[in-house]
């Protein structure tokens, strides 16, 4: 039936069409703003105080505008705010609050350009990136509406076998705390936010610390589609001062989250410790994900799908390939094809189109990625690698790299970057495999290259994993399409862009009538 609600993706631009790349490029560069300040927006008032410089990750000493923090008392008065106004925006209807998530997603399509000139120097992502993910922004604003339109409206009947009359409902549930993270600073941002007023809820957005510029313009974007000043605030700053203080306010109905598997366990932990009602957190978190490659795939396609999943994004994305298994027969062949391949890739200022890899986000990125190396030469077999040069050095680069590893278990957790680490197999060691995939804990993308269906079909069964991939790459979900989320460490679910994600944000209640 849902299959049925008219339903398109955001439309692309042909990146390798000059004619219509060069305004393009052009707008992206002429529209950044240096000048811009990223402060708390409360009430659709933008706040003052210290602003500090937001810098590149491409080049340390380039600015990109500036931040200023949200202070405790200012989330105080954003919640009483947002607090106030929640039971108007949940009683406007699914209709009026549909009409503005799709009236943002016109706008960001206007402005997608200048969005991307933005996510390119802010976060460091490359064009391509940058377009897929105002796409990504646009998909989840069209999604939720069509979603909403369709899975919170009105009464549902249930059945009165004893003559009474049952209806169920769905409700805003209060104060949403979206809490978001840097490596889709506008996507998943716009994801959590538009998710949250979509099933009625006022919302504090706290952006990452290192991408609130982005964030700002998602807010204003909203704003100006419609949703009330006093619905929607936005809280830069850092965790542990403005979500800690939204968390100890007993003003708050629920927390998304997406960021690292740490974080959320100290939000659930902060959830837990708080008194009064007991809410929800929705958390998207990392994965210690694996590609399978058995003997049948076609190592063109495996290596065009391992550099896409391990390297797009310089590995910061929660689906990236971090583990792939190779069948012992085809593993040097592939080896040997894969480090061809990354002796191509070009890594460098993320806003030239030839660019396929940019800086990792900052300066702890680096240092664990460059700590992880370490430990890698120590322990494991390099594999392969790609070279940085002096330019990098201006930057927060982190050259792409595979080292050959024993088993899983030698990784302990997700090491967030351009590293990929691969386990040659036989045959006999997949029921092992099964095992060490299960009890590492996570659950979130998992990719299997195989020409024998009933391989990838009993991988899918074995393991229990939220996103599996096959014969394909493992990144880029696409709202409404690849419903995307893990479990376990991964998250708790439910899933970004699928049919259940909205229910979630809201609180079901039932009328029952003896007629
Ligand atoms: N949704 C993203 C992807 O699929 C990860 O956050 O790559």
């Amino acid at each position: 039936q849902q299959a049925q609600i008219p339903w398109k993706n955001s439309r692309g631009i042909d990146l390798a069409d000059s004619v219509s790349v060069a305004p393009l490029l052009a707008t992206m560069a002429s529209s950044l703003d240096t000048t811009a300040v990223a402060g708390p927006i409360i009430g659709g008032e933008r706040q003052t105080g210290h602003a500090m410089a937001v810098m590149s990750p491409t080049e340390v000493s380039r600015k990109v505008g500036s931040v200023i923090e949200a202070s405790p008392a200012q989330v105080s008065d954003a919640m009483g705010r947002a607090h106030a106004a929640q039971p108007a925006w949940d009683t406007l209807g699914v209709d009026a609050r549909a009409a503005c998530l799709e009236r943002a997603a016109e706008l960001l399509e206007e402005q997608c350009e200048s969005l991307m000139g933005l996510i390119v120097a802010e976060a460091g992502r490359t064009i391509d990136d940058a377009l897929a993910e105002v796409r990504e922004a646009v998909d989840f604003c069209r999604y939720y509406a069509r979603q909403g339109r369709h899975t919170l409206r009105g009464e549902k009947s249930m059945p009165g076998p004893t003559g009474e009359d049952n209806q169920l409902s769905l409700h805003g549930r209060g104060v949403f705390l979206c809490v978001s993270p840097w490596n889709f600073p506008l996507a998943i941002f716009a994801g959590q936010v538009v998710a949250a007023l979509m099933a009625g809820n006022s919302v504090l957005a706290k952006p990452a610390e290192q991408t609130p510029l982005i964030a700002m313009r998602a807010v204003q974007i909203l704003h100006q589609a419609g949703v009330p000043a006093e619905v929607l605030h936005l809280l830069p700053g850092d965790g542990a001062s403005v979500g800690g203080a939204a968390i100890a306010d007993p003003r708050l109905a629920g927390v998304a989250f997406t960021g690292s598997t740490e974080t959320a366990r100290l939000i659930n932990r902060q959830l837990a410790a708080r008194d009064g009602a007991i809410l929800p957190l929705i958390a998207e978190t990392g994965g210690l994900n694996v590609m399978l490659v058995d003997s049948t795939a076609l190592p063109e396609q495996v290596v065009d799908d391992v550099i896409d999943s391990a390297f797009q994004s310089a590995g910061q994305r929660c689906s990236a390939l971090r583990v792939l298994y190779l069948q012992e027969d085809v593993a040097d062949n592939i080896i040997t094809m894969l480090s061809g391949a990354m002796a191509e890739l070009k890594i460098g200022d993320p806003a030239a189109l030839s660019t396929d890899i940019g800086p990792v986000i900052d300066l702890d990125a680096r240092q664990m990625l460059e700590r992880h190396e370490q430990r890698m030469r120590r322990e494991a077999k390099l594999l392969a690698a790609c070279e940085l040069e002096d330019v990098h050095r201006e930057g927060h680069f982190c050259a792409p790299q595979v080292y050959e590893i024993e088993k899983l278990s030698q990784l302990e957790r997700e090491v967030f970057g351009p590293i990929l680490h691969v386990i040659r197999y036989k045959v006999s060691d997949i029921p092992r495999i099964y095992d060490e995939i299960n009890a590492s804990g996570y659950g979130l993308t998992l990719g299997v290259h195989s020409r024998i269906d009933a391989f990838a079909r009993e991988v899918f069964h074995a393991t229990r994993i939220g996103n599996t991939y096959i014969n394909r790459n493992m990144v880029g979900a696409v709202p409404g399409v690849n419903p995307f989320g893990g479990h376990g460490l991964s998250g708790t679910g439910p899933k970004a862009g699928g049919p259940n994600y909205l229910v979630r944000f809201a609180t079901e209640r039932t009328r029952t009538e003896n007629v």
